[in-house]
């Protein structure tokens, strides 16, 4: 991959050599007749020791000419050092300049949010947000090897589409050669179609939907998984749905605990996250609000504030099902013990972060699924080849999306969705 050069998070297998790193300066600081630099490289830092007696007088005065995020290349010798950041030091031989850094826009202090997300393309580099999409890495591997090592296939679902998913007033229209296309919002209704093809599948990929409401939970293009099982039920939704976030966050919890010390997230309600999770139904979950004095209208989806005080109530996530058919999507089967129900369920993740998954049991009849459609006042003209679906060899089946930003939030501690993406895309935010 890359021979002259050792990667920082490699200097374990190198203590004793002498060894070149390539990297940028983070910071630097002296004391006499020594001076020490803070070497970043993406994999980690490492703190150099230049004495004055070991190197050449220009690289020993080279400290006042090196700005922040000067990117250089240093040759010394690895020595363990428990006091050091990352338990390494490196004794300097020798340093080469590749580029002086103008003056760095992000200095090592306090800046506003809004300047830094204007500088997200070197906000980046900073350790927290280094350590975030670490773990946002940790979570999309997570999600690959859970479905892939239980034989659900991959199937990419289209970007444009000619159908809605999931309501007319989030989509993104797209003029597409003379007619229009929207912006997939879902993958779920290709997935139907691929679940009665493949048997068990998921799609992984961006979804988009124009979210004019300004809230720390909502991006306009977003990641989303959704797996999607034939002759599932919502029973067995819920049991995939738990077990696949007890995996997620067990996995991050094993493989990324330096992210997580970087990050200070407090682990201890993370490793509750363990089957089962509690299932309480809609109008339970409005008893609880009832119970804690909210003011809430029967029927009404639960808002941002409402999935709070109900999470609140569980050291775990909670599965909230059967919310009333008449605030959910087209394509939800409705409850055959109550018709003004669907066989829906959300996942609210603990400590008020809020829906991560939403999902359910299909509505698998032809006769009632057409009756919908025409209901939400969707043109058939464009499910056509969804309704066929009803049509050759009809099965119950069921399936979920969990949006991966919402899940790296509550994951990471953070209060908001911008900083789980490398680049944010929200109503006010298309830059950089
Ligand atoms: O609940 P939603 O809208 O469900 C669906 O799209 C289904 N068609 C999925 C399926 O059954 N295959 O979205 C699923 C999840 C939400 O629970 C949330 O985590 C996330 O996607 N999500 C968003 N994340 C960030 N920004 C937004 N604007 C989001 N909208 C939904
Ligand atoms: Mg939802």
């Amino acid at each position: 991959m890359r021979k002259e050069y050792v990667f920082v998070e490699d200097l374990i297998n190198h203590v004793g050599d002498e060894v070149t790193l390539a990297g940028w300066l983070y910071n630097k600081r002296s004391s006499g007749k020594i001076w020490f630099l803070l070497l970043r490289d993406g994999t980690g830092l490492v703190q150099g020791v230049v004495s004055k007696k070991e190197v050449a007088e220009d690289v020993f005065t080279m400290k006042d000419r090196i700005t922040q995020e000067t990117s250089l290349k240093v040759t010394g010798v690895v020595n363990t050092d428990d006091r050091a950041p990352g338990g390494f030091e490196l004794w300097v031989k020798d340093i080469q300049v590749v580029q002086v850094a103008e003056e760095y826009p992000i200095a090592l202090k306090e800046h506003g949010t809004d300047f830094l997300m204007d500088h997200r393309h070197l906000w980046i580099r900073t350790p927290r947000q280094n350590a975030t999409l670490r773990i946002r890495h940790e979570i999309v591997r997570s999600i690959r090897d859970f479905y892939d090592n239980r034989g659900f296939t991959l199937v990419d679902a289209p970007i444009f589409t000619p159908s809605v998913c999931e309501g007319t007033t989030t989509l993104f229209e797209t003029e597409y050669f003379g007619s229009k296309a929207y912006l997939t919002q879902s993958g779920q209704l290709y997935m139907e179609a691929a679940a009665m093809a493949f048997g068990k599948v998921y799609c992984f990929g961006p979804t988009f939907r124009a979210e004019k409401s300004k809230t720390r939970r909502h991006l306009t293009e977003f990641w989303m998984v959704e797996p999607e099982v034939a002759y599932a039920n919502l029973d067995d939704n819920m049991d995939l749905a738990e077990e696949f976030v007890e995996y997620i966050v067990q996995r991050v919890l094993t493989k990324k605990k330096e992210e997580l010390e970087i990050l200070e997230r407090d682990t201890s309600s993370l490793e509750k996250v363990q089957q089962p999770f509690p299932r309480i139904s809609y109008d339970e979950a409005v008893a609880i609000l009832k119970n804690n004095q909210v003011d809430f209208a029967d029927g009404a989806d639960f808002g941002g504030t409402d999935e709070t005080v109900i999470s609140k109530q569980f050291d775990r996530p909670v599965m909230v099902h059967r919310y009333p058919a008449a605030i959910k999507a087209f394509y939800m089967k409705e409850d055959p013990k109550d018709s003004t129900k669907a066989l829906c369920v959300d996942m609210l993740a603990p400590e008020g972060y809020g829906e991560i998954i939403g999902g359910g049991q299909r509505e698998d009849d032809l006769t009632v699924l057409r009756r919908k459609i025409e209901q939400h006042n969707l043109p058939e003209e464009a499910f056509k080849w969804y309704l066929d679906l009803r049509r050759y060899g009809s099965v119950p089946h069921s399936g979920f999306g969990l949006g991966i930003e919402r899940t790296v939030a509550w994951l990471c501690g953070l209060q908001h969705v911008r900083e789980t993406i490398p680049f944010p895309r929200t109503m006010y935010r298309n830059y950089p």
